[in-house]
């Protein structure tokens, strides 16, 4: 997602991952006669400008930092935000269960940050576009901010309107739904899909999932599909390979179901 394109060599503009150790990391962009700070010191930006990504660079405490070239999930978890954000793990099963790939037209409510909108966008690519949703002022604009930083604002419609009150788009081939009441939406997402497109729905609970099956099933959506994806993280430590003690232990429930020919078309 770096706007630098695909250059190989950092450069005045680039977006870049300065890594300490494991837990401190931070995503930066490089900015002539400007320093980098942390709480290990400082460096100049000058001191990295047509250095190779991998290269190191010392802070004025004498601390080596690592400088690499951001991946989607860096991107994804240090995007601002001042909602809840959708994880790299799920993420990653929304692409793939959600029949979304290069050339997609895809729907999207709620935008929140624009952390998955922006993770659609980048796979859709420049072929495809994705449609975002939100009602919230606020996600808007930080959406907006968020898209622009990352050089994806021609891939992406932002539209701040309630889908309560349905899509303006049609035949696309992917709705995604990640808000408070996805039931009310399912009609909605039924009349934006074209036939054989994939309903995705991200929800927090049991109850919520039991809801959303119900609807599907009036709705004329088959090969219905919920999953939920657990993620432990293994400690890298000689002689103490083993998982981490602390683990994330819920984020969501997923739903994927796909749009058949029914009497609501
Ligand atoms: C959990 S956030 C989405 C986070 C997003 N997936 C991300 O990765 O940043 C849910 C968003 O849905 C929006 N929302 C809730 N109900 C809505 C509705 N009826 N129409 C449009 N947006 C809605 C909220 O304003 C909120 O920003």
């Amino acid at each position: 997602m770096s706007t630098k394109g695909s250059s190989e060599t950092i450069e005045d503009g680039s977006d870049v991952l300065i890594v300490l150790d494991t837990r401190k990391r931070w995503l930066s962009k490089v900015t002539s006669g400007k320093q980098f700070h942390c709480h290990k010191g400082f460096f100049d930006f000058d001191q990295i400008i047509g250095q190779p990504y991998g290269s190191k660079v010392r802070t004025n405490k004498s601390i080596d930092l690592t400088i690499y070239k951001p991946i989607p999930s860096d991107f994804l978890q240090h995007i601002p935000h001042s909602s809840q954000i959708i994880y790299t793990k799920d993420a990653g099963l929304i692409l793939l269960n959600g029949g979304i790939h290069p050339g997609s037209l895809v729907i999207e409510a709620g935008t929140g940050s624009g952390a998955l909108t922006s993770i659609l966008a980048k796979y859709v690519g420049s072929e495809g576009h994705v449609y975002t949703y939100d009602n919230r002022e606020e996600a808007y604009n930080t959406s907006k901010k968020n898209l622009e930083r990352l050089g994806l604002e021609s891939q992406v419609t932002i539209k701040l309107k309630d889908v309560s009150e349905g899509f303006d788009e049609e035949k696309v081939d992917a709705v995604v739904l990640d808000l408070g009441d996805p039931c009310e939406i399912i009609p909605h997402a039924y009349a934006a899909l074209k036939l054989g497109g994939v309903l995705t729905v991200f929800m927090p609970t049991y109850n919520q999932v039991e809801r959303v099956y119900i609807k599907l099933q009036e709705y004329s959506f088959g090969d219905i599909e919920a999953l939920e994806l657990i993620l432990r993280g293994i400690q890298l430590k000689r002689n103490a390979i083993r998982p981490n003690t602390r683990m994330i232990g819920h984020t969501g429930f997923l739903i994927f179901a796909r749009k058949l020919l029914g009497e609501n078309e």
